[in-house]
């Protein structure tokens, strides 16, 4: 490798003087991420405290076109005016929870009229509305066996938190340290979209009470198996397995009324987050009252018989319905019906637009890589040392976080697009220049 590696430190020397001054006491684990001896001091996170539109500020002053967008949390733009005035409006009103915030109310209203999930309950986090989902599933079924899949993610609920099952049993193994195997001891974990995986529930019908699914995974976005979901649905349908589609990265971007709406499929619950908070924290179960209702037992109306009459289990947090929270997301479906739908149509398209252009460069110049895309979530796929790809095109100002998920915005124009695509560009010849990747069978001339 060229002088990269110390050209690249360069940049962050302020960064990487922040990241050792801390380390001893703030514990994160993005910061050993991918560790490796050999780019050992290449291992650091960005740290930034500025962030406007489609960049973000680190602490050496590099601008960087981000292409993480708070984890796919940010569809707008950073610090979006309209956003930022409502939280601000609100801020002083009230940020007390306690007493509930008016807002909520109206939220769930938009989120059920955008979604068609007939009730809503707020949570604080994607894997807090994973958990209750699941709980929810389990207490209306009463059965105790819960399905996910391979290469999926669903937030960091015990539960769901292993990549591997058991050949026979098919029960997922343990393999994070701190969550031992008794906890996993319900939780199937089968192959997404494979006929054996149907077998297989249909066999254990009387045991699960949820299958848990990501309609198109973060990790393997150009998988979308349409067909699939419908034979699940049909499926859960006639054993009492709840459907739950984990909608925290597809919902309020594939679509305003996210995969179910996209695909015509209706599932039992949904999970959304990220977008749906413009930025704030926020966790999101909807679904069918059938469902729902075991969190406060159901409708009823003063001044008459009725009651909530429902078993019920239990769900709650502090920060539920935080109003800062609420105001938030309030803004970011008012901007997202203005067009009723455009910018999230216009977004996704840019996005495949954006991918289509750099798989053709990618081709022409014979390169390894590629990248799978679905809305506005993208992903590179890095064969061998082209995952050093993150690191160049840091160097060249673009930043992609940990995880590896990439995200456009609204606020990525077509001049900010047009410069990322060279970065991108560059990052690969950088690349090729330092052995990294090797063109093979190149279609267009050096
Ligand atoms: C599909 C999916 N579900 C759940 C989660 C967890 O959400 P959070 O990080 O807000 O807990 C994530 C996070 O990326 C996700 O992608």
């Amino acid at each position: 490798m060229s002088d990269f590696p110390s050209s690249l430190t360069r940049k962050h020397i302020l960064t990487r003087k922040h990241t050792q001054d801390f380390r001893r006491v703030l514990a994160l684990n993005r910061n050993a991420a991918g560790f490796s001896r050999d780019i050992k001091n290449l291992i650091y996170t960005t740290v930034c405290d500025k962030a406007d539109g489609a960049f973000v500020y680190d602490l050496d002053g590099n601008r960087l076109t981000d292409l993480t967008m708070g984890f796919g949390s940010i569809l707008f733009g950073h610090n979006h005016a309209p956003i930022r005035q409502a939280v601000e409006d609100q801020l002083m009103k009230s940020w007390s929870v306690g007493p509930i915030s008016p807002l909520a109310g109206t939220l769930a209203q938009n989120i059920s009229a955008h979604t068609g999930n007939e009730r809503v309950a707020f949570f604080n986090s994607g894997t807090e509305a994973v958990m209750v989902a699941l709980r929810l599933a389990k207490a209306v079924t009463r059965k105790n066996y819960i399905v996910y899949f391979k290469v999926s993610y669903h937030g960091t609920h015990d539960t769901l938190l292993s990549l591997k099952s058991d050949p026979q049993s098919h029960l997922a193994r343990a393999i994070v340290p701190g969550v031992p195997q008794s906890i996993l001891n319900e939780s199937f974990l089968l192959e997404y979209g494979s006929d054996e995986s149907l077998d297989f529930i249909s066999k254990n019908k009387d045991r699960i009470a949820a299958v848990l699914v990501e309609p198109v995974q973060s990790r393997n976005p150009s998988f979308q198996p349409v067909a699939y979901l419908r034979q699940l649905r049909t499926l859960t349908e006639a054993h009492n397995i709840a459907l739950i589609f984990d909608e925290v990265i597809t919902g309020f971007r594939a679509h305003l009324g996210g995969c179910q709406a996209l695909f015509g499929i209706r599932a039992d619950l949904a999970t959304y987050g990220k977008v749906v908070g413009g930025g704030l924290p926020i966790g999101v179960v909807a679904g069918k009252s059938r469902f729902l209702d075991a969190t406060d037992g159901g409708h009823w109306n003063f001044d008459d018989e009725s009651a909530p009459l429902v078993r019920s289990t239990f769900v709650a947090g502090t920060f539920c319905h935080h109003p800062l929270a609420m105001a938030s997301a309030l803004k970011t479906l008012d901007l997202l019906q203005a067009g009723n739908g455009e910018t999230l149509t216009a977004l996704n398209h840019t996005t495949a637009a954006l991918c289509a252009r750099l798989n053709t460069e990618f081709e022409q110049r014979g390169w390894p890589l590629s990248i799978s895309n679905f809305a506005s979530l993208f992903r590179f796929n890095t064969p061998g040392r082209s995952n050093m790809i993150y690191y160049y095109l840091l160097m060249n100002d673009v930043y992609v976080w940990e995880g590896r998920n990439c995200f456009l915005s609204a606020a990525h124009t077509p001049e900010i697009l047009k410069d990322l695509e060279e970065k991108i560009l560059l990052s690969c010849l950088q690349m090729e220049a330092d052995g990294l990747i090797k063109a093979t069978s190149r279609s267009i001339p050096q």
